[in-house]
C-alpha cells in the first residue's frame, strides 16, 4: 500500500516537473527554446565518448545575460546576419564535420568549445573542466 502510494507521488511529481518544464520553455520567433536541453549531437559524433552536456537557455539568457547572437550566427561577408526571430538551425548543420576541422570551418568539436568554454575562460565563470560538462556518472 504504502509502496504503491509512492510510486503514484513519483509519477504525479514526474508529470508536474515536465510540465513546469513546458511552461518555462519561452515561445520565441525564432521557435521555442527549451529553458533546459541536453546538447546531443550522436548523429554528427557516431557515438559519444563523454556524457550529453546540459545547457540552460534561461540561465545564460536571461541571468549571465548572454545574447542569442553571440552563439547563433548566419555568416555573410564574414558578418553575423543572423537576428532574433530568424530561424535556428542546428550547429551541427554546418559544422558538419565531427572532430577535424574543414579548412576554414571549424568541427562541431571545436566548435561547442570555442564557443562555450572560451567564454567560460575569458570571463573565469562557468565551467571549464571536462567533468563539469560532461559529469563522469551520466
Ligand atoms: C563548457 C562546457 C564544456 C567543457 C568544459 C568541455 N566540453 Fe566537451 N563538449 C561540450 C559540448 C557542448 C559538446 C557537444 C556535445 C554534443 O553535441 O553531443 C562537447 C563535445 C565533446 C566531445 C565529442 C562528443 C563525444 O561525447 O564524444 C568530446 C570527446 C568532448 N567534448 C571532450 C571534452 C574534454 C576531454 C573536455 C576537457 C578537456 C571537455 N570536453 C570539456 C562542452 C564542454
Ligand atoms: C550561450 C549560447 C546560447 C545562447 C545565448 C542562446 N542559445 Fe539558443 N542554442 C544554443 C545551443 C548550443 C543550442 C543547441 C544547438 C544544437 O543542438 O545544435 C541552441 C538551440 C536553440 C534553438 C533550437 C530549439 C531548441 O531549444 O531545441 C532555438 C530556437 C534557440 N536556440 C533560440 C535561441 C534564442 C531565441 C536565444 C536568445 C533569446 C538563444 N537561443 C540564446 C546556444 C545558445
Ligand atoms: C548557418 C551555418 C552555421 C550554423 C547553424 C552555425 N555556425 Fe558557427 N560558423 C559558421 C561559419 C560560416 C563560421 C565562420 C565564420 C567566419 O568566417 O569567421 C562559423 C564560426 C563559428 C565559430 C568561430 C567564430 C566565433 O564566432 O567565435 C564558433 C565558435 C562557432 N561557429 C560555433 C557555433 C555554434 C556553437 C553553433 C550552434 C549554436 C553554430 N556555430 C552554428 C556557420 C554556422
Ligand atoms: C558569452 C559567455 C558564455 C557562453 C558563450 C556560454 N556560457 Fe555557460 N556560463 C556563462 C556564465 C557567465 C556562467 C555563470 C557562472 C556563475 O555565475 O557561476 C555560465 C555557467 C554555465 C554552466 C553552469 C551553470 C548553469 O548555467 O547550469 C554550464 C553547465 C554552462 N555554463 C554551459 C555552457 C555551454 C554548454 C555553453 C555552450 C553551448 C555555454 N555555457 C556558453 C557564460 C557563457
Amino acid at each position: 500500500m504504502k509502496k504503491s502510494l509512492i510510486a503514484v507521488l513519483a509519477v504525479v511529481a514526474v508529470v508536474a516537473f515536465a510540465l513546469a518544464g513546458v511552461a518555462y520553455a519561452a515561445k520565441t520567433k525564432s521557435g521555442e527554446v527549451a529553458d533546459v536541453m541536453k546538447i546531443d549531437n550522436t548523429k554528427t559524433f557516431g557515438t559519444l565518448t563523454k556524457s550529453p552536456v546540459t545547457f540552460s537557455h534561461t540561465k545564460h539568457n536571461v541571468d549571465y545575460k548572454v545574447k542569442c547572437e553571440r552563439c547563433h550566427h548566419v555568416f555573410k561577408d564574414k558578418k553575423n546576419t543572423w537576428k532574433e526571430g530568424d530561424k535556428v538551425q542546428k550547429c551541427a548543420a554546418c559544422h558538419t564535420s565531427p572532430k577535424e576541422n574543414a579548412g576554414e570551418m571549424l568541427s562541431l568539436y571545436n566548435a561547442m568549445h570555442k564557443d562555450c568554454r572560451d567564454c567560460h575562460k575569458e570571463q573565469k565563470k562557468g565551467p571549464t573542466k571536462c567533468d563539469e560538462c560532461h559529469p563522469k556518472n551520466k
